[in-house]
Parts: C-alpha cells; sequence; structure tokens
C-alpha cells in the first residue's frame, strides 16, 4: 500500500520499538517522515535503514523549546505536515508510599505533558497547512489499574483525555485526533519482562490471543487512524491488545464441560 506517498509525518520515539516500526512502515508507504528522539545513535541506525526519507532530530519531548523547533524541521524540509504519532515514552516504578516527586513528575512529564507539548506545535503546523491527522500512544493501563506503576497509568489515561479534548478542538481545522492503547508489546520497554519467562507466562495467561504484540502489529491500527481510510474517526481510542483487557473473568464453559 501507498497511503502516505508525498505526505510528511512525524513520530516520536523514533529510534526503537513501535515509533521505529512505524518510522519503517510510513517509509514503506511514500511518506517522508522526520523522527524525534534522544537517542542519538538509535537515530543514526534509522538514518541508515531508511535514507533520505528519514529526518533524524535528536529532541528531548518534554522540553518545549526542542519540540517546537524538532517539528519545524517538518515545515522547513517538507512544507508542512500531514499526520503525527506521539510515542515516545518511559516510565519509574514503584509503590505509592515509596515513589518521589521527582519519579512521578519524571513519568508524567514524559508520557503526558509530552502529548501536549507535541499536539500543540504539530497542529499549529497542520492548520497551517489545511489539516491531518494525530495518533497518540496511550496504553490498556490508561484504562486499567496497574499496582506499582500509578504515575504511568494516571499519565496515559490522561492521555486519552486529552486526546478528546483536542479532538474536539481541532476538528475546525480539519485535524483528527485519537489515541491507541497497546497492551504488551515485545519492545526494549518491556525487555525486563519479555526476558524472564516466569513473568513474561504471567503476563502471556492474561492474554487471550496467547503473545506480546510485535512493535509492527501496533503500527498497522496507527496507520489506518492516520490514514483517509479513518477519515471520519476522531477522538476515539483503539485497544490493541490481543483481548487482554476482556479477559477477567472466570471460563464458565470449563465447569460445564
Ligand atoms: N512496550 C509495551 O508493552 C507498551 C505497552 C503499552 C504502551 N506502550 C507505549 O508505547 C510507546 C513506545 O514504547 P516502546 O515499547 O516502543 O518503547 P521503547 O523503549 O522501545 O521506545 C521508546 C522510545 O522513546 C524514546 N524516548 C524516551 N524518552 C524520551 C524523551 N524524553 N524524549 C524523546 N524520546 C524519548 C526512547 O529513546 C525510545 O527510542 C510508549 O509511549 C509506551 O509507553 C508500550
Amino acid at each position: 500500500m501507498s497511503r502516505f506517498t508525498g505526505k510528511t509525518a512525524l513520530v516520536t520515539g523514533a529510534a526503537s520499538g513501535i515509533g521505529s516500526a512505524l518510522a519503517t512502515a510510513l517509509v514503506a508507504e511514500g511518506a517522508n517522515v522526520v523522527g524525534l528522539d534522544i537517542d542519538e545513535p538509535g537515530l543514526g541506525k534509522k538514518v541508515a535503514e531508511l535514507g533520505d526519507a528519514f529526518v533524524p532530530v535528536v529532541a528531548d519531548v518534554t522540553v518545549e523549546a526542542q519540540i517546537e523547533a524538532g517539528i519545524a524541521t517538518a515545515a522547513d524540509r517538507f512544507g508542512g505536515l500531514d499526520a503525527a504519532f506521539n510515542v515516545a515514552g518511559g516510565s519509574r516504578i514503584g509503590a505509592i508510599t515509596d515513589l518521589t516527586e521527582a519519579d512521578w513528575d519524571f513519568t508524567v512529564d514524559l508520557v503526558q505533558k509530552s502529548v501536549f507539548l507535541c499536539t500543540k506545535h504539530e497542529a499549529r503546523l497542520m492548520r497551517d497547512s489545511g489539516g491531518g491527522a494525530i495518533v497518540n500512544i496511550s496504553s490498556l493501563d490508561g484504562r486499567i489499574p496497574m499496582p506499582g506503576g500509578s504515575p504511568y497509568a494516571t499519565g496515559k489515561a490522561g492521555v486519552v483525555m486529552f486526546g478528546k479534548n483536542a479532538a474536539l478542538e481541532l476538528a475546525q481545522y480539519g485535524i483528527r485526533v485519537n489515541s491507541v492503547l497497546p497492551g504488551l508489546v515485545d519492545t526494549p520497554l518491556v525487555a525486563a519482562v519479555m526476558g524472564y519467562e516466569p513473568a513474561k507466562q504471567m503476563f502471556l495467561e492474561r492474554i487471550p490471543l496467547g503473545a506480546a504484540a510485535s512493535a509492527e502489529q501496533i503500527a498497522g491500527p496507527c496507520l489506518f487512524l492516520a490514514s483517509s481510510e479513518a477519515s471520519y474517526i476522531t477522538g476515539t481510542e483503539l485497544v490493541v491488545d490481543g483481548g487482554w483487557e476482556i479477559s477477567n473473568f472466570p471460563n464458565l464453559a470449563k465447569l460445564a464441560g
């Protein structure tokens, strides 16, 4: 498919995991991609993989001036912005009784404030170039609590509500905003879980489709939401979790048998 031929896309967190898969998929579908990340060597690997269609920008998504400068790259190099994927994330974990204010701020700034700041500057550019689509990566943890991960889950829930507000405010400019909520995705972010078999099994037991998603399995739904196929979809949230969210009830069919 070439749904993004001649389009310009911006991806935060483009050096690894879901953002990296998105950048690869976008270029394969004809887009020019501006990739923001703090990981300079990781961005260098994407340039080696994707060539001139991928423009790397070293930027911290929690710092507004760096985001603004990074997004301006899309205007300078390609004349505008059609699609943006706010993906960069990470977290500090710990019990509420132990977490520090700095732990809280680090995580909520990274997963939530960054989405506000990026959306602000992406939307300004899209407004000036006739519209566009923004996809924010939340998490299943934005809908179900994660003991030990309260700042992350709280921040990710905020991403969904922020996306709905942004969808309402930005519709007048032809800008759509949607959230994607992945379950478990096999990326470096969850290497500790995927690399330790007992922990991995604890997660997989809860996932009806029986596996973690690949980064590409999250990139696909994100691309759909940003494409013209989703031109009437805004303000919604798409859970991509292999059935994890709905799998909490015991299977009564096993009793009946
Ligand atoms: N992996 C999962 O199971 C999972 C599940 C649900 C949601 N998510 C979300 O998906 C998104 C991508 O995660 P991933 O699994 O691909 O992780 P990842 O660690 O592979 O990639 C995250 C990227 O974000 C970048 N990044 C981190 N802090 C940054 C900052 N301050 N400024 C700019 N870039 C920064 C990292 O350098 C990295 O390249 C995150 O928002 C994460 O919360 C992941």
